[in-house]
C-alpha cells in the first residue's frame, strides 16, 4: 500500500494537465493510464487550442515547442454555396486567436514535463478500478508489470475520457445524463500536403458538411461527414479526395492541395453531460464528464479548462483547508460546459445535414449561414465562443 495525495486515472490531455498543476503546487500524485505510452502520443485527435488553453500551456512552462510549432490563427472561413467568407476572429474579439498544434503534441510535451518532475505515471496498468469514495481516504489499485498495486488518496481525479471506469463507478442514482446522439459521423484523414488555405475552411455543401485544418506547413488535416457506421474500407483514398474536392472546392478556384493520406478514421458524434461532476472525494474532469460534437473544437479545451480549475481548487483545500472552490468545481465546470454544448450543438446543426430533414431545413440553414457571414453581431457571437471564453 502506497500513499498519495490525489489519484489520477487517465493520462490524456486533463490527466497530464491536472499531474502538472499539482506538481507546481507541490501536490503528489500518481497518473496510471492502461494504454501504452506510443498509443497516448500517437492517438490523433483535436487540433484546436483556444487562447486560454495557450495561455495556459505557457504559463506552467510547457509552452516551447507550441510557440515554436503552434500556427495562430487569427480568422475562419466558412463556406456554402461556392462561396468561401472570412471571419477576422481576432478582429471582433479585441485580439484574441486559435492556435493549431495537435492534441498529440501537448500529450507529448506534458508527458515530458511529468517524466522531469520524477513523479508516478504508470503506462499500461491493467485492471484500474477506484474504491471507497465516499470515505475520506478512497483508494486506487491496478496491475502493473504483474504486480497488484494499492494507492490509498486524498482524492481521485477521473480523467479516464468517455470509456472510462471512473463516471461509472458512482452509485447508480447519484448523476444525472442529458444525451444527444447524432444522426451522421466525421471521417478524418491526415495527410501530407501543405495547406492550401492559411486558415480552417468549414463548409456546408448538398452532399453534407466538410473541414479543411492542418497541423503543420506539410501537413493537412480533412473531415467529411459521414454515417455513423461508415466502414472506412469503403473509403480508397480517392474516393475521399474526390468527396472533399466536390464538397470543398469554391468558385474562387480553391480546393483542397491532395497528398499522400497517412491517416484515416471515423468518429461518432455526441452530446453528453453528467451532473454533477464529483461525488465524495472523486472528480470528473474532461471527456470522463462531457462529451460535444467537436464542429466547435471545444472538448480538448473544455479538458483544460475543467483541471485548471480542479487544481486550484484542490490547491486551496491542501493550503487552507477551505473545502469551498472543490464545492463549487462541479457548478463552475457546468456552466461552461452547457455554453460549450450550446456553441458545438449550434455549429454543427448549421453545417451538417441529417436525414429527416428536409428542402425547409436546407433554406433555414443557408439563411442562418448568410446572417452569419453578413452580421458583425453574428460574427462577434460565434468568434467569442470559438477562441474560448478566458479561464474563470
Ligand atoms: P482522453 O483524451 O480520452 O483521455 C483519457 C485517458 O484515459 C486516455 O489516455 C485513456 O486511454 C485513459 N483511460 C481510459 N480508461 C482507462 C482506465 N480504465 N484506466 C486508466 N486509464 C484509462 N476534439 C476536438 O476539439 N476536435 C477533434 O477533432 C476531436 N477529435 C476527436 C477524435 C476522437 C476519436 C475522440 C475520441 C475525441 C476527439 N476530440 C476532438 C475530443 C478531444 O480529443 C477530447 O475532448 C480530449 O481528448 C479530452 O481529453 P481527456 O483527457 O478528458 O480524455
Ligand atoms: C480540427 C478539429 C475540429 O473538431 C475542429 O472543429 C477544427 C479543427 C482539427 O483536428 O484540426
Amino acid at each position: 500500500m502506497t500513499r498519495t495525495q490525489v489519484g489520477i486515472v487517465g493520462a490524456g490531455p486533463a490527466g497530464l494537465m491536472l499531474g502538472h498543476l499539482l506538481h507546481l503546487r507541490g501536490i503528489d500524485s500518481v497518473i496510471v493510464e492502461d494504454r501504452t505510452k506510443e498509443h497516448v502520443i500517437e492517438r490523433v485527435r483535436a487540433g484546436v487550442l483556444e487562447q486560454g488553453s495557450v495561455d495556459l500551456m505557457n504559463e506552467v512552462g510547457v509552452g516551447d515547442r507550441l510557440r515554436a510549432e503552434g500556427m495562430r490563427h487569427d480568422g475562419i472561413f466558412i463556406a456554402f454555396e461556392g462561396q468561401r467568407h472570412r471571419i477576422d476572429m481576432a478582429h471582433l474579439t479585441g485580439g484574441r486567436a486559435i492556435t493549431i498544434y495537435g492534441q498529440n503534441e501537448v500529450v507529448k510535451d506534458l508527458i515530458a514535463a511529468r517524466e522531469a518532475s520524477g513523479r508516478p505515471l504508470h503506462f499500461e496498468a491493467a485492471d484500474v478500478r477506484v474504491h471507497d469514495l465516499a470515505s475520506d481516504q478512497p483508494r486506487l489499485t491496478f496491475q502493473h508489470a504483474g504486480t497488484g498495486y494499492e494507492v490509498r488518496c486524498d482524492f481521485i481525479a477521473g480523467c479516464d475520457g468517455f470509456h472510462g471506469i471512473c463516471r461509472p463507478s458512482i452509485p447508480a442514482g447519484h448523476l444525472r445524463i442529458y444525451e444527444r446522439e447524432y444522426p451522421f459521423a466525421w471521417l478524418g484523414i491526415l495527410a501530407n500536403a501543405p495547406p492550401s488555405s492559411p486558415e480552417l475552411v468549414y463548409s456546408l455543401h448538398d452532399r453534407g458538411f466538410a473541414l479543411f485544418s492542418m497541423r503543420s506547413h506539410d501537413v493537412t488535416r480533412l473531415y467529411l461527414q459521414c454515417d455513423p457506421d461508415e466502414d472506412i474500407a469503403a473509403w480508397p483514398d480517392e474516393r475521399i479526395w474526390k468527396e472533399l474536392r466536390t464538397r470543398l472546392a469554391t468558385r474562387d478556384g480553391w480546393a483542397p492541395v491532395e497528398g499522400e493520406i497517412t491517416q484515416k478514421g471515423v468518429t461518432p458524434m455526441r452530446s453528453f453531460v453528467a451532473e454533477p461532476m464529483h461525488y465524495g472525494r472523486l472528480y470528473l474532469a474532461g471527456d470522463a464528464a462531457h462529451i460535444v460534437p467537436p464542429t466547435g473544437a471545444k472538448g480538448l479545451n473544455l479538458a483544460m479548462a475543467d483541471v485548471w480549475r480542479l487544481a486550484r481548487a484542490f490547491g486551496e483545500f491542501f493550503e487552507t483547508g477551505q473545502r469551498g472552490p472543490l464545492d463549487g468545481y462541479s457548478r463552475q465546470g457546468l456552466r461552461r460546459t452547457w455554453r460549450a454544448q450550446r456553441f458545438s450543438w449550434w455549429m454543427t446543426s448549421m453545417l451538417h445535414h441529417a436525414a429527416d430533414e428536409n428542402a425547409f431545413d436546407h433554406k433555414r440553414q443557408i439563411a442562418e449561414l448568410e446572417y452569419l457571414v453578413s452580421s458583425e453581431a453574428a460574427m462577434t457571437s460565434l468568434a467569442e465562443n470559438y477562441v474560448g471564453v478566458p479561464l474563470a
